[in-house]
């Protein structure tokens, strides 16, 4: 068997994340999951080395520097190299009209939505930088693209992801390290069923044109492929995966 690669899987103890933790898995990556959820991530990386593979679990808030940095590291010390990473940790907004926003809301949309993504994307690429190879996939939303009602914190930070990608990605390109914004649609996971809880206006546009939601392995699949050796050309591009959410 060849050795493992490395990768590291931001919000990989619960929804998009975790099906990507399992599916990397299963393709005999080295997952570090890094997550606030700390029962359920310890959880999934203990049930992956019972069947053989290998993760480990980090705590981490991805709007803290040090953590960031430290997860980073923990993961070159467990699994050698860095050879990608899927950042999936995120929250839904404030859901409310953007005049009734509070600053404390929208900081925290943006701390962990896009500051986060920042940390995140900063230091995996320094780790990659030397070895000049790698894949980041940054799990934005259609909702960069396209104005959802209760949402206006949600969607700026979300933009703010697909530029930070694009700016990025140039910066990389040319030591084969590529980027990329992953863009689901509405997907069937704890944190979608908070959003349809606290902002019930979202029902009906989010399921168009197919009517359902997505599974979260049918997101995890292109996060997976996008951090594959299958996607070699791709960088700085979002990609929608939204059931046709935004052409509708
Ligand atoms: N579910 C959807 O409909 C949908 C649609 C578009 C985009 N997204 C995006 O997909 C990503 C994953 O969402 P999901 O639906 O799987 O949600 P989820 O709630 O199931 O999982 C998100 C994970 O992120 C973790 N997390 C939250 N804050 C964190 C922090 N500060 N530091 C580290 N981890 C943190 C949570 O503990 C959780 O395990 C998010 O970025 C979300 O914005 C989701």
């Amino acid at each position: 068997m060849t050795q493992a690669r490395a990768a590291i899987v931001t919000g990989g103890a619960s929804g998009i994340g975790k099906a990507c933790v399992e599916m990397l898995a299963a393709r005999n990556w080295a997952v570090t999951i890094a997550d606030l959820g700390a029962d359920e991530g310890q959880a999934l990386a203990e049930a992956i080395r019972r069947n053989g593979g290998a993760a480990q679990f980090v705590r981490t808030d991805v709007s803290d520097e040090g953590a960031v940095q430290a997860m980073v590291r923990a993961s070159e010390e467990a699994h050698g190299p860095l050879w990608a990473a899927i950042n999936s940790a995120g929250v839904v907004g404030a859901s409310k009209p953007v005049h009734e926003t509070t600053l404390e809301e929208w900081d925290r949309c943006s701390d962990i939505n896009l500051r986060g993504m920042f940390l995140c994307i900063k230091y995996q690429l320094a780790a990659m930088w030397p070895h000049e190879r790698g894949a980041i996939v940054a799990v934005s939303s259609a909702a960069a693209v396209k104005g959802l009602p209760n949402s206006a914190d949600y969607c700026a930070a979300k933009a703010g992801v697909n530029g930070l990608v694009r700016g990025a990605a140039l910066d990389c390109a040319e030591r084969n390290i590529r980027i990329n914004a992953l863009m689901p649609g509405a997907t069937a996971t704890p944190l979608a069923a908070r959003s349809t809880a606290s902002n019930p206006n979202l029902g009906k546009t989010r399921v168009r044109p197919m009517n359902r939601m997505a599974a979260p392995e049918e997101i995890a699949s292109a996060a997976v492929w996008l951090v594959s050796d299958e996607s070699t050309f791709a960088t700085g591009a979002a990609f929608a995966v939204d059931g046709g959410m935004t052409i509708a």
